[in-house]
C-alpha cells in the first residue's frame, strides 16, 4: 500500500514563520475561493492553497496557456485559479475520481463564473487525458503521489512545444531529502518524478521550493 502522509505530518518543506510571512503577504481572495478554502481545512482536502494558486495563475498569464489540462481537481479549487487566470476563451480539463469532488467542484466553478470555460471529466485523470485528443498548453498533475512517472511520461509528449507541465508536492513533505524505507511507494514515486523531470534535454525543469514544492517544466 502506498504510505499515505497523515495529517499530523503534514509539515510543510518551508520553515514555519516563513511559511506564515508569505502568508500573511497574500490579498484576501474573493467569497468562492475562501469558502473553498474554508471546506478544505474543515475536511482536510489537500489544495494548493492560494500561494501557489497565485503561481498557477502567474504561470498561466505569461505562458498564455489557453487549452489546460489538469490531473487531479478535488473540490476545484486549482481549477478555479487556472481557469480565471486563462480567461473566457480558454479550455480547461477538470478531472477527478470521486464524483462527490466533481459535483462540489461543479457548483463552486459555477458561482466562480468559470464553468463555460471547464469540462468536467470523471474517472482516472490519466486515461482521460490518454482519450482527449489534441496538444495542451499546460498539464497540471496532482494525482495520487504513486502515479506521478506515469502522468510524467504521458503529459509532456501532450504539450505544445513551449508548453509547461507543472506538478504540486514535489518535495513531499520534506521526504525527498530523508532516507526512504523500501514501503514509502510515495516518496520514492517523488524521487522518480524529479529525476526524470530534470533528465530529457527537451524538458527545462525547475521546483520552486513553495509550500509543499511545485515543479516548473517548459518543453523545448
Ligand atoms: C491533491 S488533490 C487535488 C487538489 C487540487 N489540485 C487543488 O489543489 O485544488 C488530489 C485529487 O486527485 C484525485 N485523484 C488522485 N489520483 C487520481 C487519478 N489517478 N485520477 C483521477 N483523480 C485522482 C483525488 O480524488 C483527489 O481529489
Amino acid at each position: 500500500m502506498p504510505r499515505r502522509v497523515a495529517r499530523s505530518d503534514r509539515e510543510e518543506v518551508l520553515q514555519p514563520a516563513i511559511a506564515r510571512y508569505l502568508d500573511s503577504l497574500l490579498p484576501s481572495r474573493d467569497p468562492v475561493l475562501a469558502e473553498m478554502e474554508r471546506l478544505a481545512r474543515l475536511e482536510g482536502i489537500p489544495i494548493v492553497g492560494p500561494a501557489c494558486g497565485r503561481l498557477l495563475a502567474l504561470l498561466v498569464a505569461v505562458s498564455g496557456a489557453r487549452r489546460i489540462f489538469e490531473m487531479g481537481s478535488a473540490i476545484g479549487y486549482s481549477t478555479l485559479w487556472l481557469a480565471r487566470a486563462a480567461g473566457p476563451a480558454a479550455k480547461v480539463y477538470y478531472t477527478d475520481a470521486d464524483p462527490r469532488n466533481l459535483a462540489r467542484a461543479r457548483a463552486f466553478l459555477r458561482r466562480g463564473g468559470v464553468l463555460p470555460r471547464v469540462k468536467l471529466l470523471e474517472g482516472d485523470a490519466l486515461a482521460l487525458l490518454r482519450r482527449t485528443s489534441g496538444r495542451f498548453d499546460l498539464i497540471f498533475v496532482d494525482v495520487d503521489k504513486d502515479q506521478y512517472p506515469a502522468a510524467l511520461r504521458l503529459a509532456v509528449p501532450r504539450l505544445r512545444r513551449g508548453g509547461l507541465l507543472v506538478a504540486d508536492n514535489v518535495l513531499w513533505h520534506g521526504r525527498v531529502a530523508a532516507k526512504v524505507s523500501p514501503g514509502d511507494v510515495f516518496t520514492r514515486s517523488i524521487l522518480r518524478f524529479n529525476r526524470l523531470m530534470y533528465a530529457p534535454k527537451e524538458l527545462f525543469a525547475v521546483i520552486v521550493p513553495l509550500r509543499d514544492g511545485v515543479a516548473v517544466c517548459r518543453k523545448a
